[in-house]
């Protein structure tokens, strides 16, 4: 195991922030890392997986381990569902169409989603009326403290709109290595009813859609939408959609009666971030090297060389003028280091 020193961390962020690990080391192993966490010599780690929903606003002083676990494979097969195991450093779009490749159903309207597989269950990633914890089955993860692997069922986890365990009562003490999920194999349970889909499927004329299809309908989607990263520094949504009560909702729909809104429980209703913010007159807008996505205003970009400050600041100024026009709090999703 090599340590690094003063590495930039400019392509290990999707952002594209040029920040420096003061020590940087890969993890190829689950030896590698249970050394790595015993190198008292560095007593502060911190854990990077694909980077592709963190903000880094400094140089970052405490050892980086790279998580880089590798593997593939199928568990357990019955009849109609396939229980797979996936190594944590595996990049999720790559693992999704390995799924789809083998005709395994689940995870198709997830795909095009950047960053690795074992951060996947932090924030419970979703996209078009799907997310992680529908499939999702278990995971492992090493305890920071102790280098035992310890399993977490589903409802260890606490899944919920961008949220888990690992965010909360689980924040900076594990690191997951692995995680497994239960897809089907036949008579797989489409999930088309996201307005986007059903258009997209309808435009390529496809009227009974296979996995592939549906997969295909939401690359195409996020393609039309959302920043490529390798092009256009940036980390997805930047916030979350404010979920607000019954009453709450109504107030805001009788002020607002065009904006859209999901229902989100029986008394919770989800009001779009993107539209608020666009709103706000943000969407395209660009200050210096940072900017908001015309496409899609949740999401912040980095034209090329604007730091982690920067997009911070361009992020509190959005927050205070949504809170300002619409009395909403809007909070990040990502998170800022
Ligand atoms: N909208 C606007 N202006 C904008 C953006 C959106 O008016 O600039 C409106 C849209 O017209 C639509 C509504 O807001 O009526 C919702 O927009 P969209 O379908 O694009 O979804 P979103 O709520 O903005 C969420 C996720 C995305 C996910 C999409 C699709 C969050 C924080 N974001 O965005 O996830 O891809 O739904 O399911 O929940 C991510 O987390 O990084 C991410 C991209």
């Amino acid at each position: 195991m090599k340590i690094q020193q003063n590495k930039s961390l400019k392509t290990y962020n999707t952002f594209g922030i040029a920040a420096t690990a003061k020590f940087f080391c890969e993890i190829n192993s689950l030896t590698d890392l249970e050394q790595a966490l015993q190198l008292d010599q560095y007593p502060e780690k911190f854990i990077l997986s694909g980077g592709s929903n963190i903000l880094i606003t400094k140089d970052i002083e405490a050892l980086v381990l790279h998580i880089n676990l590798k593997g593939k494979k199928v568990l357990e097969t019955y009849e109609n569902k396939v229980l797979v195991k996936i190594m944590a450093g595996e990049n999720w779009h790559q693992m999704v169409l390995w799924t789809l490749e083998h005709g395994f159903g689940g995870l198709e309207n997830l795909s095009l989603i950047p960053g690795n597989t074992g951060t996947s269950p932090i924030q419970n990633i979703g996209a078009y009326g799907v997310e992680l914890k529908d499939t999702f089955e278990s995971c492992e993860a090493m305890e920071i403290s102790t280098q035992h692997i310890k399993r977490f069922t589903k409802s260890d986890c606490k899944f919920g709109y961008r949220d888990s365990f690992f965010k909360n009562e689980g924040k900076g003490k594990y690191i997951i290595t692995s995680v497994n999920f239960s897809l089907s194999k036949k008579n797989h349970r489409l999930n088309t009813s996201y307005g986007a889909i059903e258009a997209e499927l309808e435009k390529q004329h496809i009227e009974n859609p296979m996995i592939q299809d549906v997969s295909n309908a939401v690359i195409k989607i996020r393609q039309s939408k959302l920043p490529d990263p390798a092009k256009l520094g940036n980390s997805g949504s930047f916030f979350k959609n404010p979920v607000v009560s019954k009453l709450e909702f109504d107030t805001f729909t009788k002020d607002h009666p065009n904006a859209p809104f999901y229902k989100a429980s029986e008394n919770t209703y989800k009001i779009p971030a993107g539209w608020l913010i666009e709103q706000c007159g943000f969407k395209g807008k660009r200050y210096g090297d940072a900017g908001i996505h015309e496409n899609q205003a949740l999401v912040l970009v980095n034209h090329g060389n604007a730091t982690g400050a920067e997009i911070l600041n361009l992020a509190q100024t959005i927050i205070e003028n949504v809170g300002g026009k619409f009395g909403l709090a809007i909070t990040p999703e990502v998170n800022i280091i």
